[in-house]
């Protein structure tokens, strides 16, 4: 089945949606995105989503001629257009700085694109969730913090991509991000918990890290159910000695961790507390209506 793109305010056949090369995000990857799942046609999180891409655009000092309203509408169009109100669906809008003119700096008078593809969500492996995914360390090393890029979900993706090939290349699903002083601070295209206890840990957004949505959301519905949780530096010497691990993220939702490297968490997958955080939140996801 063909689908269908919105593109700067048009609905374009897939194999006629484009945007020029002199654009920005084409040529230096000056762009923002957001991934998000729709739950039969029910965005999950829609505004958290939806204000994060703003919020990147304003810092980041993108020309905002579009607002909250006209981005979920061009959500809701096409996810209608591509006939899946009744399926759950992944949904990515991209925004990018615009075409390019001489200057590399960040100037005003650029008109960002706005694109947004919605699909079928595919190579979701019902084994995951049961079994557990095996994650590896990336060879990429990060600065703990101050950086002013990381918060933001950049198109500029090559970091996190080349730290997927790695895992993939050591048959894992997952690569995590350490400082060179061995903290952990997140996937390659995950937020990153673990369960000490009857604690669950995360590191703090004042590290190089993504303020990811499902982040939020567990956190969330931790203090909400009574689950001690607590934002606070991971240093990789104590991430191995978690009882439980899982990782976070808008479509995959949590997924647990059977192995880190080469350490092993094969007692029970998912642990107590992570089955518990799962089936909450699939509660929420599923309950949500907007
Ligand atoms: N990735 N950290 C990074 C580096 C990410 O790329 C993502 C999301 C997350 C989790 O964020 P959220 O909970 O808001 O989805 C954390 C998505 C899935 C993607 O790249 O499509």
């Amino acid at each position: 089945m063909c689908g269908y793109i919105f593109v700067n305010g048009k609905m374009a056949a897939e194999s006629r949606a484009m945007v020029s090369v002199k654009d920005r995000g084409f040529l230096y990857g000056d762009g923002l995105y957001e991934t998000m799942k729709s739950y039969k046609g029910s965005i999950f999180m829609v505004d958290d989503h939806v204000n994060r891409l703003l919020s990147s655009m304003k810092v980041l000092r993108y020309n905002i001629t579009f607002d909250k309203e006209y981005i979920k509408e061009a959500i809701k169009k096409t996810i209608a257009r591509n006939n899946l109100n009744r399926m759950d669906s992944f949904v990515k809008v991209i925004v990018t700085r615009g075409i390019h003119g001489a200057d590399l700096y960040f100037k005003s008078s650029y008109r960002p694109s706005i694109i947004v593809i919605a699909g079928k969500i595919k190579n979701l492996d019902s084994a995951d969730y049961k079994e557990g995914i095996k994650i590896i360390s990336s060879s990429i090393k990060r600065p703990s913090m101050g950086s002013p890029l990381y918060s933001h979900k950049l198109i500029n993706y090559f970091e996190n991509i080349y730290a997927k090939d790695e895992a993939h290349r050591n048959g894992a699903k997952e690569a995590i991000f350490l400082t060179r002083g061995h903290l952990v601070l997140e996937g390659a295209s995950s937020n990153i918990f673990y369960v000490r206890g009857n604690t669950v840990l995360t590191p703090p957004l004042t590290q190089n890290i993504l303020p990811g949505i499902t982040r939020k959301v567990v956190i969330d519905l931790c203090r909400e159910n009574g689950i001690r949780v607590k934002e606070r530096k991971v240093y990789y010497c104590d991430f191995i000695e978690a009882d439980e691990i899982f990782k976070t993220s808008s479509i995959a939702e949590i997924v647990p961790v059977s192995k880190v490297d080469r350490f092993e968490y094969g007692k029970r997958i998912p642990g107590d507390i992570t089955l518990r955080i799962m089936e909450l939140y699939r509660e929420r996801a599923f309950l949500y209506k907007k």
